[in-house]
């Protein structure tokens, strides 16, 4: 009797689940079937910088569409870049994607999710242009900073709760951008020559991850092209792969100017066009969004019979299940804004991912009762949130290391601060302004005496210094040309390591710099851009209050030229005769971050994956075994310090015998654990066959070759602690 209730029961559930999601898409054919011809076209352009077309007739609202993956984006007018100067849209400026990366914590990404969907929730937007999680190809990247590093399996495996913890809101997360678009420099005019089994195995991944585990509801379009499409109507890459492949169901959209042609907008797999440059709404005569590819020139060949509304009506339904899923949501969200809880928030999530590359016992600082604490570098000072791009926030408060630090030592250690460089003294980005006055007169000699001469005189010395946010370091449009820091900073921390024995070292940046000095300084700290909690965080990582456990999401090279790209074709790319744009051939194929350096024993500053704690731990006891038709990798964590903290025991997997090359290793799983001093757990992984396989592009298909297999169990890729071989 009991089996039968309870088979009823599912059986009930089930057709609730259906009816709910045949309900949306009953709501979706019945809207469909009262659309004109005219309604349908309006939804799939823009009607303003950042909203496309409801149906006002039918009662369906417009999509409002806002920037960006560490924050919402301030108020903009109808049709402009600039802050419109609302007084009540100043939001909690989350970490940047890279730090979240370097927590390698789920748990931190479902709550950087759920947080930011609640801010753009109360801010009435329905779609999140973000995440990014675009592959670090190069260290050279302007974007890096937004991204989630140089790994699949790391970018793949955080993106799920971000995608969630936002769209639980009612809030469409619109991951971008899609794809292989690895740099800035001429984003728009680059053809990525990308073979499938390199798409497959490293850039598309954590697209797919996003789509088909975290349900993502929409999708960007890139600037560049791939095989010679352009990616926000690429019809292999949109059709084939995402809506065929993947079974996208969302909705896809264009960067901003990113659809470049009538015909193949229609075709390619193009949804709502945003942004294209048409002088908006100043210099066109009539309504400029009217110029849009789909907008009048998509009437025109619908009249004419040269478009089908078969395709029209594709693209509307997405659009009216992504309204469905959003503003009319069945379930109501209202969300919040800048409440402490958000500020906390940013604040763990930006500490949980600060990275210590290198302690000799300088950290944590506890500094004794009236010494002083010199702080040297414009990286103590500069607020990093207004600027970058379109992830330019205007934040209720950012909190700066310099405070923070006195805040930290307040009554008991004397904090001052030696400005040592001059880097960019910008305070405004798209009319928003941080309030800082950055100007320094004295000579870059100047700066650098008194620095070294404070130095002489204080007990303690943290330099505090890397990137910002200027054009040609972490700023979207432009790449850098070198790894190596920039405004002379290696001079001046040479000059600093003269003098000082203990001396600190924060790098603040959002990607790889070259760091000469390491060996001669006492502890080396990567810092990112924390957002409004910064400099709270770097002082709590700093003080020992948390105890860091960050780990790099890419690799920290010697130096630029170590790298895969060896050539221009490799990048930024070529012209060659006879091609309008520019060509950019990924042969180095797979061998991206890691799989490159450590495949061919090339030495790094700091590997993949590394970072160190004020506690110690052990792995012990690993073991490989059969598990149906995978295995099971099992291990005992042990925290063997004085004091809590976490590890990330990170999982890779080698195939000893395979038919194609392979990387030494590639990442398949990793488990944060935070463990009080002495106690231990057990850590299980699970390995299917799809973690063993390789793509074969000829057979388009994943392949696990039977053979031996290694399981690596380390707290970093290049500090395995256990290898276990095993036979497929
Ligand atoms: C920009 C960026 C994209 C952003 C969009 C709107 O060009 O590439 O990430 O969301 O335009 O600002």
């Amino acid at each position: 009797m009991k089996k039968v209730f309870f088979a009823l029961i599912v059986l009930a559930v089930a057709g609730c689940a259906r009816q709910h999601n045949s309900s949306l898409e009953e709501k979706v054919e019945s809207t469909l079937s009262r659309m004109t011809l005219e309604e349908k076209v309006a939804m799939t352009h823009a009607q303003s910088k950042f909203s496309s077309a409801g149906v006002p007739r039918l009662g369906i609202p417009e999509l409002w569409h806002t920037d960006g993956p560490h924050g919402i984006r301030p108020e903009v007018l109808w049709d402009d870049w600039d802050q419109a100067g609302w007084t009540n849209d100043s939001c909690t400026a989350f970490p940047a994607l890279i730090n979240l990366a370097a927590t390698w914590n789920r748990e931190m990404s479902a709550l950087y999710g759920d947080c930011i969907g609640q801010e753009a929730r109360y801010r009435k937007k329905d779609i999140l242009l973000g995440p990014g999680v675009n592959i670090c190809r190069t260290p050279l990247g302007g974007r890096t900073f937004e991204y989630m590093g140089e790994d699949p399996y790391l970018a793949s495996a955080l993106v799920v709760p971000y995608v969630k913890g936002v769209q639980q809101n009612g809030v469409a997360a619109c991951v971008k951008h899609f794809a292989v678009n690895n740099q800035e420099m001429r984003r728009t005019a680059t053809n990525s020559v990308v073979d499938d089994r390199t798409m497959y195995e490293i850039y598309l991944p954590a697209f797919k991850a996003a789509v088909q585990e975290g349900g993502a509801w929409a999708i960007m379009g890139s600037y560049n092209l791939w095989n010679g499409e352009f990616n926000c109507h690429n019809h292999r890459l949109l059709n084939d792969i995402l809506k065929g492949e993947w079974g996208f169901d969302g909705v896809v959209i264009s960067d901003w100017g990113g659809c470049r042609e009538d015909d193949a907008a229609i075709t390619g797999g193009l949804d709502i066009e945003m942004g294209t440059w048409t002088n908006g709404l100043r210099g066109a005569a009539s309504n400029g969004y009217d110029e849009y590819h789909l907008a009048n020139p998509y009437l025109e060949r619908l009249r004419d019979g040269r478009a089908t509304e078969e395709v029209l009506n594709d693209k509307v339904r997405r659009i009216l299940r992504t309204v469905y899923r959003t503003s009319m949501s069945e379930t109501p969200h209202y969300g919040s804004f800048t409440s402490p809880e958000h500020f906390q928030a940013a604040r763990d999530i930006a500490a949980d991912g600060i990275v210590l590359l290198k302690n000799d016992g300088a950290l944590p600082l506890n500094p004794s009762k009236g010494s002083k604490v010199l702080l040297i570098g414009e990286n103590a000072y500069k607020m990093m949130v207004v600027g970058g791009g379109s992830s330019n926030l205007k934040t209720k408060y950012e909190v700066i290391p310099l405070d923070a630090l006195r805040e930290a030592f307040d009554g008991k250690a004397d904090v001052v601060w030696e400005r040592g460089y001059v880097g960019d003294t910008t305070t405004v980005y798209n009319r928003v302004v941080t309030g800082q006055v950055l100007k320094d007169s004295r000579s870059p000699e100047k700066l650098l005496q008194d620095a070294v001469s404070a130095a002489k005189e204080a007990d303690y010395v943290i330099y505090i210094g890397g990137l910002n946010k200027s054009f040609y370091q972490d700023n979207e449009g432009t790449d850098r040309f070198d790894i190596t820091l920039p405004y002379c900073q290696n001079e001046l921390i040479d000059a600093l390591a003269e003098v000082t024995p203990n001396l600190i070292v924060v790098n603040i940046s959002g990607s790889p710099v070259a760091m000469p000095w390491a060996g001669k300084v006492n502890a080396i700290v990567q810092a990112w851009y924390g957002g409004s909690e910064s400099g709270h965080a770097l002082a709590d990582v700093l003080t020992g209050k948390v105890n860091p456990s960050g780990k790099l999401p890419f690799t920290m090279p010697l130096a630029t030229a170590d790298g895969p790209l060896k050539s221009p074709r490799q990048y930024p790319g070529v012209q060659e005769e006879g091609k309008e744009w520019w060509q950019e051939y990924y042969t180095e194929g797979i061998f991206v971050g890691y799989r490159w350096y450590d495949t061919n024993g090339i030495a790094v500053q700091y590997p993949f994956g590394h970072g160190l704690s004020y506690t110690s731990f052990e792995i012990s006891d690993a073991r490989v075994k059969k598990s149906g038709k995978g295995f099971k990798v099992s291990a005992t964590l042990i925290n063997t310090g004085e004091r809590a903290g976490a590890e990330v025991v990170q999982l890779y997997i080698r195939d000893s015998e395979a038919s194609v090359e392979r990387p030494s290793k590639e990442l398949k799983g990793f488990e944060k654990v935070y463990l009080e001093p002495g106690e231990s757990r057990r850590l299980e992984f699970s390995i299917d066959p799809d973690a063993l396989s390789f793509f074969d592009a000829d057979a388009h298909r994943w392949v696990a070759e039977p053979g031996e297999f290694h399981a690596l169990l380390g707290t970093s890729s290049a500090d395995i602690r256990a290898d276990i071989p095993f036979m497929l």
